[in-house]
């Protein structure tokens, strides 16, 4: 017996990188620097380090089985950094739920809330991060690819949807600022999409764990939870309406190793989502959830890490951008990068002549009709994550500057 779900999966993005890399080899004397993986580099805030290294504390904590609901002290600091950063009114007691990073919570939501009904949809960005489909798929239900297109400034195109389609879809993934693209979801965007959610019935799934790495004051990443307090179409009784939003502390406090983040919204879903990671059994340690109240409550250290990330984006791009058709993005830390020639020769080129690994961007996207094996919004592009330290950033711009002269 096998579950015949898991053969729909497809391969990961970073094992299809190995596959392509497998014959191509540096010969010359560089030192790898890795672009490919989006996995933080700077210093994770030291209050953090230093409460988790308290032995008295972690003494008690490891002592405890945590409840999956969360402590108390942490649904409050999580609640007062909504109303801080984004002006929402959450409940810590109904809206809010801590999850072991957002990477388990956006597949296990799926798990939790899908109806498992043959026919069902689930929408997500194409290109994206690949846990949206792996958990529409071993939910039951069928990837719908809404395309983000450079001819629409890639912003995720709902129109191409048909109502049909509409109604059999009970799950839309978002993501803004988004992977791979560093594009934002404005507020307006937003409310349409949640007014096709009241008109269809289905649910939102807002990821927004890049939210404080943005590049302009003016142009701040917003909440779905923003737009669904202002949409005026749903039920008073029943604020955030079929939607949540997923935050994690992995990017905004350079935690990816701590597993922390949370969910917030409409208080039915998430009462619904707790009774099945009840069962789930993956609720956050206690020393976890202190060191994450701790981190929720201070800003100082966000402010500096996105002063990093403006810092390495502007060094990096004064390098780049007389060799490469170059996009600021205006969230995140990937620069989704035009490539000259195809973005898998690209990749494999690169890390022959200059030691670098991009990601390509036909491994992060579908094709738009499987059929007609039509485009694929990700071909033609690579994703760059300066997540290193600005050392090693300038050194690899410098090299694909060169490596763009060699073309
Ligand atoms: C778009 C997106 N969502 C979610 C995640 C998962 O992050 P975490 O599980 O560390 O919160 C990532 C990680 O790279 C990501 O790029």
């Amino acid at each position: 017996m096998r579950n015949s779900k898991l053969e729909h999966l497809q391969p990961y993005p970073f094992e299809r990188l190995r596959e392509l890399h497998k014959h191509c080899e540096h010969r010359g004397s560089l030192d790898h620097i890795p672009l490919s993986l989006g996995e933080p580099k700077h210093p994770p805030p030291s209050f953090v380090v230093e409460a988790l290294a308290d032995a008295q504390a972690l003494t008690t904590q490891l002592g405890i089985y945590p409840a999956t609901k969360g402590t108390d002290e942490l649904r409050l600091a999580i609640s007062d950094w909504l109303q801080g950063r984004f002006g929402i009114s959450a409940d810590p007691a109904t809206h809010i739920l801590p999850v072991y990073g957002t990477r388990e919570a956006l597949f296990s939501v799926a798990q939790a809330l899908l109806s498992g009904c043959a026919g069902s949809l689930v929408g997500m960005p194409n290109p994206f991060y690949q846990i949206y489909e792996g958990a529409a798929l071993l939910a039951g239900a069928r990837p719908l690819y809404i395309p983000n297109l450079a001819e629409n400034d890639y912003r995720a195109d709902f129109t191409g949807v048909t109502p049909a389609q509409w109604r059999a879809t009970e799950m839309v993934y978002i993501c803004s600022p988004g992977n791979p693209t560093g594009q934002l979801m404005s507020l307006d965007e937003m409310l349409a999409l949640i007014d096709l959610a009241h008109q269809y019935d289905f649910v939102i799934i807002s990821d927004e764990c890049y939210s404080e790495l943005y590049y302009k004051d003016e142009l701040v990443p917003c909440s779905l939870l923003e737009a669904a307090a202002q949409y005026r179409g749903g039920s008073a009784q029943r604020p955030f309406e079929r939607c949540l939003s997923f935050h994690s502390l992995s990017k905004r406090s350079n935690l990816p190793g701590l597993r922390s983040g949370f969910v917030a919204g409409d208080a039915t879903l998430i009462q619904q989502y707790l009774s099945y990671r009840t069962y789930h059994g993956c609720a956050m340690s206690a020393h976890h959830q202190y060191a994450s109240a701790l981190a929720w409550g201070d800003e100082a250290h966000v402010l500096e890490n996105r002063a990093l990330y403006r810092d390495k984006f502007a060094a990096v791009t004064k390098i780049l951008a007389p060799h490469y058709d170059l996009r600021q993005p205006e969230g995140g830390f990937y620069h989704w990068l035009r490539t000259p020639i195809d973005d898998l020769s690209f990749s494999q080129r690169l890390l022959e002549q200059q030691h670098i690994t991009v990601m390509p961007g036909t491994f992060l996207g579908r094709h738009l009709d499987e059929d007609a094996n039509s485009g694929n919004p990700g071909q033609g592009h690579v994703r760059v994550a300066w997540v290193a330290g600005m050392e090693d950033c300038v050194t690899a711009a410098q090299r694909l500057a060169e490596f763009a002269r060699s073309l």
